[in-house]
């Protein structure tokens, strides 16, 4: 069975099975009079032409099982590239046009921190939008997003990326079949930080506690933001409002107008669960990445407070109780990775199967629907790369 260690995970194994797969031993071997036979951290592979002695000295002296630790050995470019093998083809945001968004974003925040603001400069960015409204409008899903951010300074313009790729699927899903309204909640996400290119960065990326002369500073960025926008040319209300809105708290007590419930426009509360969710999630100088289950969390915890209700019920039952990424023990002790969620169905999300109950790794892609198999989640051991101690 499969437990999970913040560096691999963990499988109890009949000595016969111990060389099936690479690992590495996790605890001393020991045998009744306390000698070291194998001691912690002893890698399988070294043992090599030894393997048959090293087996029956164990059964000799009545050790039956080791615990062994076997590197996860996922990370989410060969992720990548096994679910590019899949046909027909899994659902993930078409990369170019996640580039071409990243960087649209890119350039827009580098020339108004320049001062080189200008009417057409967020065109770019409203064609992405509609690029990526194309997209999500096709089936409003959770997209697989696998962009990984670079770099610090690119924290904001993937985030915005991010933000926009959930709100899209939430406002598809709250809202089905209003396109202009997809259109509307995912520009108005790409360019819901926007002011934040006229605040000072050591200030955004302070690893303490802000002063308060700092943190008011920080929450102009909804008002500058409005400003910049309609100074570039954005006309429509819904966008400038979501912009101006998207820190606003549904039971009040947001900023900047202290808005209440409904008086808050649905694109901005869309945003500011989204926003949320993604600042959670993500990985900043100041803070580690929460695992997306412990971020779903925290939002429902919030939700009717901080979040409108509705919102969050609907990024819920999107992302299921095992959002995509997230490693799973099956009821036959495979070890699978969460790949897509599916809406309404929140305990059986597509897998890909990782390992088998003896800890040797699928060597082809094996993906299973769980709404369409025996097989069900027996619990979650952590999210891919961030598994939970
Ligand atoms: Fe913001």
């Amino acid at each position: 069975m499969g437990t999970t260690t913040g560096k691999g995970i963990l499988f109890t194994l009949p000595v016969e099975e111990l060389f099936d797969a690479p690992g590495i031993v996790a605890e001393d071997v020991v045998d009744n009079a306390g000698k070291l036979i194998l001691p912690q951290g002893t890698h399988l592979a070294w043992i090599g032409a030894h393997r048959e002695h090293v087996i029956s000295r164990l059964r000799n002296l009545g050790i039956l099982h080791v615990r062994i630790r076997r590197e996860e050995g996922l990370s989410t470019e060969r992720l990548r590239s096994l679910l590019g093998k899949i046909s027909p083809p899994l659902r993930t945001v078409n990369r170019q046009a996640a580039s071409e968004a990243v960087t649209a974003i890119e350039t827009a925040y580098h020339e108004i921190a320049v001062g080189r603001n200008r009417e057409d400069l967020l065109l770019p960015l409203l064609r992405c939008g509609k690029a990526l409204a194309g997209e999500i409008g096709k089936s409003p899903s959770i997209l697989f997003s696998l962009l990984k951010v670079k770099a610090t300074d690119e924290y904001t313009f993937v985030h915005s990326l991010n933000v926009a790729l959930l709100a899209g699927s939430l406002a598809g899903i709250l809202r089905p079949g209003d396109l202009p309204f997809l259109k509307h909640a995912i520009s108005a996400s790409l360019l819901h930080d926007l002011g934040k290119a006229l605040i000072n960065p050591a200030i955004l990326n302070k690893p303490g506690k802000l002063t308060a002369e700092e943190y008011h500073e920080v929450r102009q960025h909804p008002l500058i933001g409005e400003n910049l926008a309609r100074d570039s040319g954005i006309a429509e209300l819904q966008i400038l409002q979501a912009i101006r809105w998207h820190h606003e708290r549904w039971m009040g007590g947001g900023y900047p107008d202290n808005l209440l419930g409904g008086a808050i426009p649905l694109v901005a509360r869309i945003i500011a669960v989204a926003d949320v969710f993604d600042a959670l999630t993500a990985e900043r100088a100041y803070k580690g990445a929460l695992p997306p289950r412990e971020a779903l969390s925290t939002i429902i915890e919030s939700s009717g407070a901080h979040f409108d209700p509705a919102v969050s019920r609907c990024l819920l039952r999107s992302l299921g109780l095992f959002p995509p990424g997230t490693l799973v023990e099956l009821s036959d002790e495979t070890i699978a990775v969460v790949v897509s969620s599916t809406e309404g169905d929140l305990i059986r999300p597509t897998v890909l199967l990782h390992f088998d109950a003896q800890g040797v790794p699928f060597n082809d892609v094996h993906l299973v629907d769980l709404r369409r198999s025996s097989l069900h989640i027996r619990r979650g051991l952590g999210h891919l790369g961030k598994q939970a101690v």
